[in-house]
């Protein structure tokens, strides 16, 4: 190689160095726990090629020792290459940090999360369905009252099985509605540790959104509309014979029905998101629940 032509190492650092940054942004976006890491490794370690090659004194070749080393320390087309790429560096983490922030902060911001004493599991007869309605945060009162359809399924052995989905609609959230009678005239008021809770038993046939018209069966299926996936579930337990509401997980169908049911469950994701397929790669990152 010639002393005057820059090393091969140097010539491909940018270009890494790129590859890296592409790679960090995609990865924010699709894969933040691996692809993002990834494409930061690839990048730092590009730069720091790239200024420790771009930085190697070249062989003194024909030139006088005193006008290589001023040649070399000060050349003009090196001051504008490292301020090239510390501008890119600065541009890079300008992008990066802010988006690293919203995208991670949220997981470590998430609530803590408390069960939600729903009351006595006699309070809901076998078979049937009930609207509970209940604060989802006691300090932070009505605004945060919520609805889930829970119908007992009776005993799987000895262990009680329930179906629990919360009433909101997948699509954008608005709260769907029992197809069929809700008999609020036997509507039972249940005094819990979080709160009043409300049980009104109703007798759906599937439920239905009023705000586009997705419609889910007895199991949340979606069975028509824009919604992208069954209805989220509630995970629960039973303490003293009460039973509790946990987190919220999302469902991409149910096959089967009550304590048969096969319940293809997913962490819980965001309204409007799927679960399954392309499209739900685009939705990497969950919201806190
Ligand atoms: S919010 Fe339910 S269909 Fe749009």
């Amino acid at each position: 190689m010639d002393a005057q032509s820059p090393p091969a190492a140097t010539g491909i650092a940018p270009v890494a160095f790129a590859i890296g940054i592409a790679v960090t942004l995609v990865g924010l976006i699709i894969d933040p726990l691996v692809l993002a890491p990834v494409g930061g490794a690839v990048a730092i370690s590009a730069a720091f090629m790239w200024v420790r090659r771009g930085g190697r004194p070249a062989a003194p070749k024909a030139v006088p020792p005193a006008v290589a080393e001023a040649g070399e320390r000060y050349s003009r087309s090196r001051a504008l290459e490292r301020a090239t790429l510390a501008l890119g560096g600065l541009v890079g983490l300008g992008i990066a940090l802010p988006a690293a922030g919203f995208s991670v902060l949220p997981s470590f911001l998430a609530p803590r999360h408390r069960p939600v004493d729903l009351g006595p599991i006699s309070a809901f007869p076998e078979g049937k369905f009930v609207v509970a309605t209940f604060l989802a945060d006691p300090q932070a009162g009505e605004v945060s009252r919520r609805a889930a359809y829970v119908r007992n399924n009776g005993l799987v052995g000895n262990v009680p099985s329930f179906t629990i989905m919360s009433s909101r609609c997948t699509h954008v959230g608005c709260p769907t509605q029992p197809n069929g009678p809700v008999f609020a005239q036997q509507r039972q008021a249940e005094r819990t540790s979080g709160g009043d809770v409300g049980l009104v038993p109703t007798q759906p046939a599937g439920f239905g959104c009023p705000c586009h018209g997705s419609q889910f069966d007895n199991e949340g299926n979606r069975v028509a509309g824009p919604a992208p996936r069954a209805l989220d579930r509630y995970e629960f337990s039973i303490r003293d014979g009460r039973l509790s509401l946990g987190r919220l997980y999302s469902v991409s169908r149910v096959d089967s029905t009550g304590a048969q049911a096969r319940i293809h469950s997913f962490r819980l994701t965001g309204d409007g998101e799927p679960v399954t397929g392309p499209e739900s790669w685009l939705y990497p990152l969950a919201p806190p629940s």
